[in-house]
């Protein structure tokens, strides 16, 4: 053992084996402690808790810095796209050019859904929240694949499996909506890209096809690779933990979806926006909201601000705020929204409360009012985040499922509930 911890409990002391990783995080590796020791640790909410090692994202949340193997978010935002984006995470490398030509075939090869689907879509209710409708529907597109069912046939499979959620994903979440709005279902044209395929899906009309503006096709394409992968959050952790059973790609994604909906993670994004607007409508200028904000008896937070890692700006919010405010200039459209939320930010980033809490705007507090001036419905906000994460779960997947030697995720528990209780019948029982 190189580098080691030492631990003392009751007089006697053990010793950890500790690792570190390319860049520099360490960890005490804790593994044996149950057993050697007795004692497991206590994590609430797995603040200092590593579930594995990955070699697809890194975050250095004091510095602000988010990488893709190992690349830049900022420079991958500004000359990549959101497909490249995607093969780099899930295949490990950027694709050359006929790499990415593969890619985009075997996106384009699997993007229609089995025409069974569509009577799936018809039985769920007009109010029904788009993110239940995709998390149901990638569950069921499995039952139409078997090669799915096992984990040999899924390692067989997995390029086709993969490039088949990547591209489906987009379409049931263009069908969720047209669903909700009571709209004929627009199949994809084999013709356009990724990002301008779903924006015909979502907006096109049986006699009129929706116009394909650049700048909003490039604005979305960039929320989409904004959102790709953020290492081990809630979503992702939860397909872990699901692919660590052994359930197949389509099964461990739908968990991902729910897991992203809850507005302290992905649902942010639309919870920004209903933020926003009820600010808007009360007639605050955000200092009400903010006071609010920092009383826990209120029930309110700033919604878009915050974030378990980044203790500095999000590296994200800074490029999509530089976005909305490129976006909304070219579209001229003028946002009472926006305004609000650069005063909210501005106050917060001067307020005591949230300079000692490390509060800086993340990644949902700006992406709602982009999409708004692109025309996309508050409900579809999160459905967009998903979409945009996809190549990390998927991603994630694959090194679960590639590490033959993984365990199954099975965290432990501190007990303290009632000690032995014996069964009382009901006829006496107080
Ligand atoms: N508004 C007001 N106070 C906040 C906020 C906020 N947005 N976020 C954190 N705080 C306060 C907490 O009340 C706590 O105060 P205390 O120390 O006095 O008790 C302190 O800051 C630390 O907050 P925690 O909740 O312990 O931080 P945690 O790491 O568990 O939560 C989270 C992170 C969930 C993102 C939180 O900051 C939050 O709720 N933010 C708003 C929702 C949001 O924007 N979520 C999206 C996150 S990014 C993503 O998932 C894509």
């Amino acid at each position: 053992m190189d580098k080691y911890a030492e631990l003392k409990i009751d007089g006697k002391v053990y010793r950890l084996p500790t690792i570190e990783g390319s860049e520099g995080e360490r960890a005490i590796d804790i593994s044996s402690l149950r057993n050697e020791t007795g004692y497991i640790t206590l994590d609430d909410g797995y603040g200092n808790t590593g579930s594995c090692k990955s070699s697809i994202t890194f975050i250095d949340g004091e510095k602000g810095i988010l990488r893709y193997r190992g690349i830049p978010i900022e420079e991958l935002a500004e000359k990549s796209s959101f497909i490249e984006v995607a093969h780099l995470i899930i295949m490990g490398k950027l694709p050359n050019s006929a790499e990415l030509r593969r890619f985009s075939d075997l996106l384009t090869e699997n993007e229609l859904l089995h025409e069974n689907m569509k009577y799936h879509f018809e039985s769920f209710p007009a109010t029904a929240h788009p993110m239940a409708i995709l998390s149901s529907m990638i569950n069921a597109a499995s039952c139409f694949y078997p090669e799915l069912v096992t984990q040999d046939s899924m390692r067989e499979h997995f390029e086709v499996e993969a490039a088949r959620l990547l591209s489906q994903v987009r379409t049931i979440a263009a069908f969720a909506y047209r669903q909700s709005r009571g709209l004929p279902f627009m199949y994809p044209k084999p013709e356009y890209k990724y990002t301008a395929n779903f924006l015909h899906m979502m907006f096109s009309l049986p006699y009129q096809d929706y116009e394909l503006r650049p700048e909003i096709v490039k604005a979305l394409d960039l929320i989409f690779l904004l959102h790709a992968d953020h290492e081990q959050n809630c979503s992702t952790a939860t397909v872990r933990t699901v692919a660590s059973s052994k359930a197949n790609l389509f099964a461990s994604a739908a968990a991902g979806v729910c897991a992203l909906w809850g507005p302290l993670h992905g649902g942010a994004n639309q919870a920004v926006l209903e933020m926003l607007e009820e600010i808007h409508r009360s007639g605050d200028d955000g200092s009400k909201f903010i006071q609010a904000a920092k009383d826990k008896n209120s029930g309110k937070r700033l919604m878009g601000f915050g974030h378990r890692v980044y203790k500095n700006y999000d590296p994200r919010a800074k490029i999509i705020k530089k976005a909305c405010d490129d976006v909304l200039a070219k579209l001229h459209v003028k946002d009472p929204l926006l305004d609000i939320a650069k005063r909210l930010e501005e106050t917060a980033l001067q307020d005591p409360y949230f300079i000692e809490r490390k509060l800086y705007p993340n990644v949902d507090f700006y992406s709602g009012i982009i999409m708004r001036a692109i025309g996309i419905p508050v409900e579809m906000f999160t459905v967009i985040f998903a979409i945009g994460r996809m190549p990390g779960w998927i991603a994630n997947f694959k090194e679960v499922m590639e590490d033959r030697t993984a365990r199954i995720y099975r965290p432990r528990q501190i007990y303290v509930g009632p000690t032995l209780n014996h069964y009382v019948p009901i006829k006496d029982r107080k």
